[in-house]
């Protein structure tokens, strides 16, 4: 198994996950399939992942999601260090997205993503600009998501199906540049005193009503 800091799920024993192999399949032979890490079978398996993926290598587990990713982008500007990108990049884990796109600072907290970020690819881009010159050369629409004059209600809006989705940080929301940029701005619809959501939970709903919309639901978990 490739040597990694300890993340949050691994900083206390698990309570969910499989032990050795010999101890969980005592009559049955180890696999020796490439698919299986031999550490793991060794020392059992409390890693955050279904259980489809148990004792697998990261690598294959990565190369298995890249076979059936879908062709949704996730880009958060990251301008002032925001806190959310760690929930925003777990969600996009669990959706299948493509890649995560971190816009402005490199630096991101990884605690909220729970080691998921392990096996979700991500981007990095100094500015606006190389963000949207990535979805123009990838042929992806780009929708910003923001609750500013002009948005359209995502409740009725039509997403398209390559789309790379951009949220605002804490405070700005999203950038004046990002919003010119976009095919459009899509809004969550709110009811209560608050002006918006936190960012990681309008993110979960945005990629759910692609989800909704796009995804082969016949090949979840
Ligand atoms: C906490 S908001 C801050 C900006 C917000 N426009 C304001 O005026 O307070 C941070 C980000 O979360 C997302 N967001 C929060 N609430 C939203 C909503 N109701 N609709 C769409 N996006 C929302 C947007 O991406 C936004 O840029």
């Amino acid at each position: 198994m490739t040597e990694q800091r300890p993340g949050p799920t691994e900083w206390f024993p698990h309570p969910v996950g499989v032990g050795p192999w010999e101890q969980e399949f005592p009559n049955t032979p180890r696999p020796d399939d490439q698919h299986y890490d031999q550490q793991l079978l060794d020392e059992g398996d409390r890693r955050n992942v279904v259980d489809a993926y148990r004792y697998w290598t990261q690598a294959a587990i990565i190369a298995d999601i890249d076979t059936r990713r879908h062709p949704l982008h996730i880009a958060i500007e990251n301008f002032e260090n925001d806190s959310n990108i760690g929930t925003v990049v777990r969600t996009a884990n669990a959706f299948a997205v493509d890649t995560v796109h971190i816009v402005g600072r490199k630096r991101w907290n990884r605690r909220g993503a729970m080691v998921t970020d392990r096996y979700q690819h991500l981007m990095h881009h100094r500015t606006v600009s190389e963000v949207l010159t990535f979805a123009r050369e990838n042929n992806l629409t780009v929708v910003a998501v923001d609750n500013t004059p002009g948005s359209v209600p995502i409740e009725t809006a039509e997403l398209p199906e390559r789309c790379l989705l951009l949220f605002g940080q804490e405070g700005p929301g999203v950038t004046e540049e990002a919003q010119r940029g976009a095919t459009m701005t899509v809004s969550i619809a709110q009811f209560g005193s608050t002006r918006s959501i936190n960012a990681g939970v309008a993110a979960g709903i945005a990629m759910h009503a692609w989800v909704r919309t796009h995804a082969d639901l016949g090949r979840a978990w």
